[in-house]
């Protein structure tokens, strides 16, 4: 397979301190749907806009559709699609006249940005609402619109950060429809960054899972599920643990991986089922009360867990929001 995207150890530094890339290395193979999946602040928009050309890595190397993103970023701008996490039109011009300004900043023009304005239009379902100012648009709209103009010069690669982040449940799946469609009919590699574990096993057939700059797991959704077998108990306590929940649990046999995170008490075993009444008791033992007790399949949160030895809502909320 041929590949679209390589990286090599890519590290960027923000001064002073913050390392928000730490050693990236990837693959991603052409025409397929790649994850880049972790926590605010894990590093995502730096690598896509590193990978796009726009940010400038201290050192590693990186190309896209083999060119090489720093000594040829022209070059790599023609062919690849950019979506922002931030919208990319202006909100005082229609969905249209962002399309015609877009194609004329790819050199695009006439009757051919003309036509191929439509053509997008009409793939994102927004031609109804071409001439209408783009201020008025629902949030999933205004975010086609941002796809739309991304798919104008026809690129091999697509990038998409975070493209479903503050959309509603129904915005989310279609926006999943569309993504699907682009790279089963476009043949067209897509770059997809998420914080939801649920987009990036429904739509990733590879990815990655990224935590303060650094690659933790990488492989298929299924791979990284299977990679634990068995399964994962999952006890909320009735408050945060003071310590008593996690020594009950230290005497219990046949629990691994035994974890806590604020209220949250995680444990791998081969038959969780089977293990229920055990755990109870040592609780109870332990004067631990418990809100309720579930047994769970594994999960990419329980993979990121794993990986990053902390829980992915953990690790959200120890990150700040980042300003774009
Ligand atoms: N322009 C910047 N200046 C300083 N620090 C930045 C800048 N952009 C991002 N960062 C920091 O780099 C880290 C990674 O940020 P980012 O790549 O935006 O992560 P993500 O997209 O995964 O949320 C964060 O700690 C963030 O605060
Ligand atoms: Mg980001």
């Amino acid at each position: 397979m041929p590949v679209a995207i390589e990286a090599t150890d890519i590290r960027k530094r923000y001064p002073p301190d913050v390392q928000a890339l730490d050693g990236v290395s990837l693959e991603v193979e052409a025409g397929t749907i790649f994850g880049v999946l972790g926590p605010n602040g894990a590093g995502k928009s730096t690598m896509t806009r590193v990978l796009c050309s726009l940010t400038r890595p201290d050192s590693g190397a990186a190309s896209v559709s083999g060119i090489d993103v720093v000594a040829h970023p022209d070059q790599v701008r023609r062919v690849i699609g950019v979506v922002g996490q931030k919208h990319g039109s202006d909100p005082d011009a229609t969905g249209r006249e962002n399309l015609t300004l877009q194609g004329e900043f790819h050199g695009i023009t006439g009757r051919e940005l003309k036509a191929r304005s439509a053509e997008l239009l009409q793939r994102v379902d927004l031609t109804d609402a071409a001439d209408r100012l783009v201020r008025t648009y629902s949030g999933g709209m205004t975010r086609k619109l941002d796809i739309a103009m991304g798919l104008l010069n026809r690129p091999q690669v697509l990038f998409l950060d975070e493209p479903t982040t503050g959309l509603d449940p129904d915005a989310r799946t279609e926006m999943w429809h569309d993504i699907e469609e682009l790279a089963a009919h476009q043949q067209m590699t897509i770059w997809l960054t998420t914080h939801y574990m649920d987009e990036a096993d429904k739509l990733a057939s590879q990815l990655v899972i990224v935590d303060r700059g650094r690659v933790v797991a990488r492989g298929t959704p299924d791979q990284l599920k299977r990679e634990l077998s068995g399964d994962t108990l999952v006890v909320e306590l009735a408050e945060a643990d003071d310590g008593r929940a996690r020594a009950a649990l230290a005497g219990v046999d046949g629990l691994s991986e035994v974890a806590v995170s604020g209220r949250t008490l995680r444990a791998r075993t081969d038959d969780g089922g089977a293990m229920v009444p055990a755990v109870l008791s040592a609780l109870e033992g332990h004067r631990v009360p418990v809100a309720s007790v579930t047994v769970a399949r594994p999960s990419l949160d329980e993979v990121y867990l794993r990986h990053a030895g902390r829980a992915f809502e953990q690790a959200q909320s120890d990150s700040a929001e980042v300003p774009a």
